[in-house]
């Protein structure tokens, strides 16, 4: 039962509001004494008491109507009234329940779309965070969250960004500046390079007036600088020979032009730097070939054994220059491996072309083939699933150092340059294998024991239908 009780404070002003004519004229007809003071007062108490009588239900749906917009305006969500006598007050509760649907409708769709800011918010794949005055943190999002490794909500930005230039940035643009952007370096765990970009936000709802987004940019600044290293080093190598080329050119052309045993020698010479030149062209090409198809698997099938065969057929002439013997095992039951049948000689080739040059004078070189066996591994792994062939090439030379290990197939990587640079050596033979490997979608694992020599062995996904 709706509450419709009038206050009496309301009631009676309302009543001698309204009887306040009737009165003045019994006064004035007092005054004229045409009406006896007590006639006047009995009059009055009787249209008092009838006026009350009618307003009372009026007022009583006024005052309904009141104390529910009051609880609407507390954001109490009641029943409307109903009125009883009113018809004033039934269309004016009409007209504010209708008000009330349109001021709901709006209210859920602002909650909608503050949830949704706020999960765009969360979800941005660059770490956020929302500051007050004072560098204050009002809010970070998931990927600030998993970068700091907790929530610094509530705290100073400084709990967990030290670097000064970006905490000057984040001050100067709190204190009114326009945005600003600062690249800086976090050295642990492990080192990566960030630019933090500082914005001014108009003022949110908890104190918020600034932004700072972290964009990590370590993987764009780690390729521009091995595209820079690659460049400097390709060229410094090409530099080499030919300034030995062309300081001989002016040599035949001046001094020795009339020495004919300089001039052969000089030649000699020349074409040596000229051979370098166009190996390293030549690895340079097939790189960047190899790489170009890097995506796409090949999907010949091979049979490594024939290619092994060819491979060491090729490297016979080196090997018998330090007399060493190139010796082949072969596993008849190894299952053919889909490839491209140049790009696996020249895997073959490179790794026996090593295995020589690095094998001591006089040591035998093995190749060996054969169905891969369990457990694969680590980091071919991926190939248990269909079978999987491995082919190695095992030297007895002086072997390598395990620092150098992860790195030997990075391009112009070397243990000794010189040594490599005498002995023929491009430096990309292993990043040439590396990629091939990749593009067969399958492992390199380099085992090396020092004083003892070095196994590389190439794991290779079988031919389906053909494994093991
Ligand atoms: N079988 C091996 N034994 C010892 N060291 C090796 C062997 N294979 C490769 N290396 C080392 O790895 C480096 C890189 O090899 P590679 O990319 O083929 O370049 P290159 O042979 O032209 O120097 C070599 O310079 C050498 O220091
Ligand atoms: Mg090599």
């Amino acid at each position: 039962m709706e509450r419709r009780a009038v206050p009496p404070q309301r009631l009676m002003a309302t009543m001698l509001a309204v009887t306040a004519p009737s009165a003045a004229t019994l006064i004035v007809l007092v005054g004229v004494t045409a009406l006896s003071p007590l006639a006047a007062l009995a009059a009055y108490g009787v249209i008092a008491a009838t006026t009350a009588f009618l307003i009372h239900p009026h007022l009583g749906d006024l005052a309904a109507m009141t104390r529910w917009m009051r609880s609407l305006a507390q954001g109490v969500d009641a029943e409307p009234p109903r009125p009883r006598h009113e018809r004033l007050v039934v269309d004016m509760i009409a007209a504010i329940a209708q008000l009330r649907r349109t001021w709901q409708s709006k209210q859920s769709e602002l909650a909608k779309a503050a949830r949704w800011h706020e999960t765009l918010f969360d979800r941005l794949p660059d770490p956020l965070v929302l500051m007050a005055d004072g560098r204050r943190v009002t809010r970070i999002n998931e990927a600030a969250r998993a970068a700091f490794g907790r929530d610094i909500s509530g705290r100073d930005l400084a709990v967990v960004l030290r670097t000064p230039a970006v905490l000057e940035a984040a001050d100067a643009v709190l204190g009114g500046a326009p945005g600003q952007e600062v690249e800086f370096t976090l050295p642990v765990p492990v080192e990566r390079v960030f630019i933090a970009r500082v914005e001014r936000l108009g003022a949110g709802a908890d104190g918020s007036t600034a932004i700072l987004a972290l964009h990590d940019i370590t993987t764009v600044r780690r390729i521009e600088q091995m595209r820079a290293d690659f460049v400097a080093n390709a060229s410094h190598e090409l530099r080499t020979p030919l300034s030995t080329l062309l300081g001989f050119i002016e040599t035949l052309k001046g001094a020795a032009s009339d020495d004919a045993e300089a001039r052969d020698r000089f030649l000699g010479i020349m074409h040596e730097q000229g051979t370098r030149m166009a190996r390293l062209i030549n690895d340079l090409l097939s790189l960047s070939r190899i790489e170009l198809n890097e995506h796409s698997p090949p999907s010949d099938r091979v049979a490594l054994a024939h290619i092994a065969e060819r491979a060491i057929e090729a490297m016979q002439p080196l090997a018998a220059a330090k007399r060493m013997t190139l010796v082949a095992r072969i596993d008849a039951a190894t299952p053919t491996v889909p490839g491209q049948a140049d790009e696996l000689t020249q895997l073959v080739q490179n790794l026996l072309e090593n295995a020589i040059k690095y094998g001591r004078e006089g040591t035998p070189v093995e190749v060996t083939l054969r169905p891969a066996g369990r457990p694969l591994p680590t980091a071919a792994a991926h190939l248990t699933a269909g079978g999987a062939v491995a082919i190695s090439v095992a030297d007895q030379g002086e072997g390598i150092a395990r620092e150098h290990l992860p790195r030997l197939t990075e391009r112009f990587y070397r243990v000794d340059t010189a040594r490599s640079r005498t002995l023929g050596g491009t430096g990309l033979g292993l990043a040439i294998v590396k990629h091939i490997v990749n593009r067969h979608r399958g492992a390199l694992v380099i085992d090396s024991t020092m004083g003892r020599g070095s196994v590389f062995t190439v794991f290779l996904p079988a031919a389906s239908g053909d494994e093991t």
